[in-house]
C-alpha cells in the first residue's frame, strides 16, 4: 500500500452516514473539515493540545486530530454543526456561551463547547474549579476563560433543573 492509497469507509457524522474515500493516515479532523466541508471544528494546533478540534465520538468527547477517521467508523461521531436542533434552537451550552459572552475571536469556542457538553454530562460541572479542572484541555488565547467557566456553570444549573 502506498502513501497515496485511499480506501473507503462510512462515517456516521451528526446522524447521517457518509461514504468517502481517504487515505489511512487521514485524521479524523482533516475528513470533516477537508473531505465534508464541516469546518466548525477547528484546527489549532494538530498535535493534541489546544482542543480546538475536540467532537465527540459515541458520546466521548476526543481530540479530532488525534483520531483517524478510519477509527471513527461504525461509530457515532457528533461535531459542532450537529448540536443545535434542526429547528436551529440552540443547545443549552452554546445558548450559555452566547449569554455570557464566552468568546471573543470564537475560534476556540465550537471546541469549549464540544467539551463544555461532555463535561457536563460526565458530571464534571460541579463548582468552578471542577470546570476549569475539566475544561483544562481547552485554550483560549483570548483569555476568555471566566466567561467560559460562567457559560459552563450556567449549562449545567440548566440541564440539571
Ligand atoms: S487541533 Fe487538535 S488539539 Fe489542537
Ligand atoms: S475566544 Fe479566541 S481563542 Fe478563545
Amino acid at each position: 500500500m502506498t502513501s497515496k492509497t485511499r480506501i473507503p469507509i462510512q462515517l456516521q457524522i451528526n446522524g447521517r452516514q457518509h461514504e468517502l474515500e481517504v487515505e489511512p493516515r487521514v485524521t479524523l479532523l482533516d475528513a470533516l473539515r477537508d473531505h465534508l466541508g464541516l469546518t466548525g471544528t477547528k484546527k489549532g494546533c494538530d498535535h493534541g493540545q489546544c482542543g480546538a478540534c475536540t467532537v465527540h465520538v459515541d458520546g466521548e468527547r476526543v481530540l479530532a486530530c488525534l483520531t483517524l477517521a478510519v477509527q471513527a467508523e461504525g461509530r457515532a461521531v457528533t461535531s459542532i454543526e450537529g448540536l443545535a436542533q434542526e429547528d436551529g434552537t440552540l443547545h443549552a451550552v452554546q445558548a450559555a456561551f452566547l449569554e455570557q459572552d464566552a468568546f471573543q475571536c470564537g475560534y476556540c469556542t465550537p471546541g469549549q463547547i464540544m467539551s463544555a457538553v461532555a463535561c457536563i454530562r460526565e458530571g464534571h460541572a460541579g463548582s468552578d474549579d471542577e470546570i476549569r479542572e475539566y475544561m483544562a484541555g481547552n485554550l483560549c488565547r483570548c483569555g476568555a476563560y471566566p466567561h467560559i467557566v460562567a457559560a459552563v456553570r450556567q449549562a449545567a444549573a440548566e440541564v440539571a433543573s
